[in-house]
This record gives C-alpha cells, sequence and structure tokens, in this order.
C-alpha cells in the first residue's frame, strides 16, 4: 500500500495590513463589531500577483521537504482567485519555479481548494500515477471585493500556503479524507458581475459583488465540518481525543469555536490565526499548518484533523499522520518583492472606482 507523506510545507503572507480601524475609515464598521462578530483583528492585502504568492510559498515548501522542482511530477493550485482565466495558474508557478517535470491543475471548489487537493493528491500518489505533488491553496480576493460591502468586506484576507505529498510504504500522511459539496446551496456564497453567466453588456459587467448569505453559511458550515471529521475518525477507528492538533478552515471564531464544541474538541487543541489574516479561504490550512509547524505543536507521529467548507457549499475534513520530522530540512529565503503602500495605498483606488460607479448610475 503506498501513502502519501507531508514532506514540506511552506506560506506566503503579503506584507500590507489592513486592520479593522482601517475599515472603519471608508465603511461603516468597527474594530468592535469585526472582533465581536469573528475574531478577526487584521489581514493582509497582496500587492503582486496570486501566482507570485503562490511561487513563493511552493519554493518553501520545497526547500523544507529539501526536493528540487524538476522532482515534482504534479501542481495541485486551489483557489478561485487565479491570475486569469487562460493559462491556468498552476502552469504559471510550475514556470517560475521550474518544475519541468509536472502536470499542473488549478482546483476552483473556493476555500475547500486545498482540502480538495489534498484528497487528490493522496489518491493518485497510492494509485502510483504520482509521487512527488506539490499542493499549493491561497486567495488574492482583495481583487475580487466589492468595497462597499460591510457585510462581506471585513471577512476576507490574502495569502497562500503550499505542501509537498510524497509516496511512501509507512502509514503516514492523509490516512482519510472526505470531500463533498451540498448543492442546493451554490447561491449562498456567488462573486457576480464577472464569468460568462453575466452579460458583457451590462453596466456592472467587471464590478464584482457578492451573493452572502452569512448566517446560512454559519449553520451549515458547522453541520457539514463536524459530520465530515466525525467520518474521518470513523474511518480510521480512532476517537476525537486521539486527534493531536485539529487545523481547521479559518474563517471566524465563533465557527471554530460551534465547531469544536460540537465535535468534543478541546480549545487548546485547535490552531486559530484567524485574527491576524482573516478568511484567506483556500490559503487557510496550509498557512494555519505552516505556522503550528513553525510553533512547535505539530509533534512527530500527531493525527492532525483538517476540515473545511466553502463557496458550493463545498465541505471537507481531512485526517494526517504527521512523520518524524517537524522542522524543515532547509528554509528557502524566497520572498515578495516589498511593498511601499499600506494596505489602504493599495485598496484606495479601487473604493474610489465603485463609490464613482455608485454616484454616476
Ligand atoms: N460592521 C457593522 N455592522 C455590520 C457589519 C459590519 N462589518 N456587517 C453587517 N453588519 C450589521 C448588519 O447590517 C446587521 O444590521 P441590522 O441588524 O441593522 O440589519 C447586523 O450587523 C447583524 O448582521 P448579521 O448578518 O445578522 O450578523 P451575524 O452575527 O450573523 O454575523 C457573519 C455575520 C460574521 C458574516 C456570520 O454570519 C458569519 O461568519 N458567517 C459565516 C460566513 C463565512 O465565513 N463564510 C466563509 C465562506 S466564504 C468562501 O467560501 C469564499
Amino acid at each position: 500500500m503506498q501513502y502519501a507523506q507531508i514532506t514540506g510545507w511552506g506560506k506566503c503572507v503579503p506584507p500590507a495590513v489592513l486592520s479593522n480601524a482601517d475599515l472603519a475609515t471608508f465603511m461603516d464598521t468597527s474594530d468592535e463589531w469585526i472582533s465581536s462578530r469573528t475574531g478577526i483583528k487584521e489581514r493582509r492585502i497582496c500587492h503582486v500577483n496570486f501566482s507570485d504568492m503562490a511561487t513563493v510559498a511552493a519554493q518553501h515548501a520545497l526547500a523544507a521537504a529539501n526536493l528540487d522542482a524538476s522532482e515534482i511530477d504534479l501542481i495541485l493550485l486551489g483557489s478561485l482567485t487565479m491570475d486569469s482565466l487562460c493559462p491556468n495558474t498552476a502552469s504559471i508557478v510550475q514556470n517560475a519555479i521550474g518544475a519541468h517535470n509536472a502536470a499542473s491543475i488549478d482546483i476552483n471548489s473556493a476555500c475547500t481548494g486545498f482540502l480538495y487537493g489534498l484528497h487528490i493528491a493522496n489518491s493518485l500518489i497510492q494509485t502510483g500515477a504520482h509521487k512527488k505533488v506539490l499542493v499549493i491553496g491561497g486567495e488574492f480576493i482583495s481583487h475580487y471585493m466589492n468595497w462597499a460591502r460591510r457585510d462581506v468586506a471585513v471577512l476576507f484576507g490574502d495569502a497562500c500556503g503550499a505542501v509537498i505529498l510524497e509516496a511512501t510504504n509507512e502509514k503516514l500522511g492523509l490516512l482519510a479524507s472526505r470531500i463533498g459539496c451540498e448543492m442546493d446551496t451554490t447561491s449562498a456564497i456567488q462573486i457576480t458581475n464577472l464569468g460568462s453567466a453575466y452579460s458583457r453588456l451590462s453596466d456592472d459587467f467587471l464590478y464584482p459583488d457578492w451573493n452572502f448569505e452569512g448566517q446560512e453559511v454559519f449553520k451549515r458550515a458547522v453541520k457539514a465540518m463536524a459530520s465530515a471529521c466525525e467520518e474521518v475518525l470513523q474511518q480510521e477507528g480512532l476517537s476525537i481525543d486521539d486527534v493531536n492538533i485539529m487545523v481547521p478552515h479559518q474563517a471566524n471564531q465563533r465557527i471554530l469555536d460551534a465547531l469544536a464544541k460540537r465535535i468534543g474538541m478541546p480549545s487548546d487543541k485547535v490552531m486559530v490565526n484567524v485574527h491576524k489574516y482573516g478568511n484567506t479561504s483556500a490559503g487557510t490550512i496550509p498557512v494555519a499548518l505552516t505556522e503550528a509547524l513553525e510553533q512547535s505543536r505539530v509533534k512527530p507521529g500527531d493525527y492532525v484533523l483538517m476540515a473545511t467548507f466553502g463557496a458550493g457549499l463545498t465541505w471537507g475534513a481531512g485526517l494526517v499522520k504527521w512523520g518524524d520530522r517537524v522542522s524543515p530540512v532547509h528554509q528557502s529565503d524566497a520572498e515578495l518583492p516589498p511593498c511601499k503602500q499600506t494596505g489602504l495605498e493599495i485598496l484606495a483606488p479601487h473604493i474610489e472606482r465603485y463609490r464613482a460607479k455608485a454616484a454616476a448610475s
């Protein structure tokens, strides 16, 4: 039996910060509202292309695994904020890192893109079709935000993470996983005014907006993640007490608390960084996993439980058995080009563009 061990990990968090107080300078909100409803204090705003973040995260993961990019035979990139419709962004990252022996696939399942990627990579390694897979998850979601929408704009941020999966005979890596989709709620989270379903003749075309049913998503997310977690534990004949650390999708502190309570996971075993980055969609789990390793919260042989949900509504959970190595073999010095602007300065022309349109209509 082939297994797929996680041997490398890395993240890329853009430097420009947008705090709750910054948001309150241009929309009717407050640090008190955002902190108490979501736990988010600040988020990052990307000043480069999404593929630049993905490339840096991938370079860190490769160094951590002590691999040359030419050894990678498949790249799976989970995101909904790709550089362009064509070519796929996985191929742009492939070229940037020099992974000339890889195939490259984009996965668009919103926040679940990373876990969907992990599930697919693991299955392909088990069949013997691939041996060394780079799985990336991340988002440049500020690019698609309607900055006039306080109910959505305060929730999200930009970041990217990556892991390397390598074939092994040892029983390690993603031992159990379950992914799914509640197809009756496709409109609960929707980015509108972009894509071939929207008229190119409409004045709204290319002004992204959101359908967002926050409370519906909240309820469904907790239920779906809890039952997926129970299912993966059952697959391995384990109980929640066997889990050493949980690394869930970071959408909202209240969702994390509700999920932990529902499945009986003590809060001190739940990795949380939503206060620093907000919801970075497909980026949350690989970034949180990397930070859990940086903070020595993952120990050799640990069981790591992951759970996620996102637009679709897609959902999933995965149970990883960690190997012996919990520190990177090498550190990469890859980083984004410096950014001289603050988060607010980057966003200013985009906020103005929406204001001008609203004034004109
Ligand atoms: N600042 C101040 N007030 C606000 C803000 C804001 N940023 N946003 C909304 N409000 C107001 C509303 O207008 C409403 O006012 P009203 O009572 O006068 O009408 C009031 O606050 C309460 O709004 P609710 O929507 O009821 O607030 P709720 O407590 O449900 O919290 C939230 C909203 C945080 C969005 C919550 O429902 C949630 O976290 N849902 C999960 C959503 C999520 O994280 N999805 C992630 C998936 S996204 C993806 O996959 C791409």
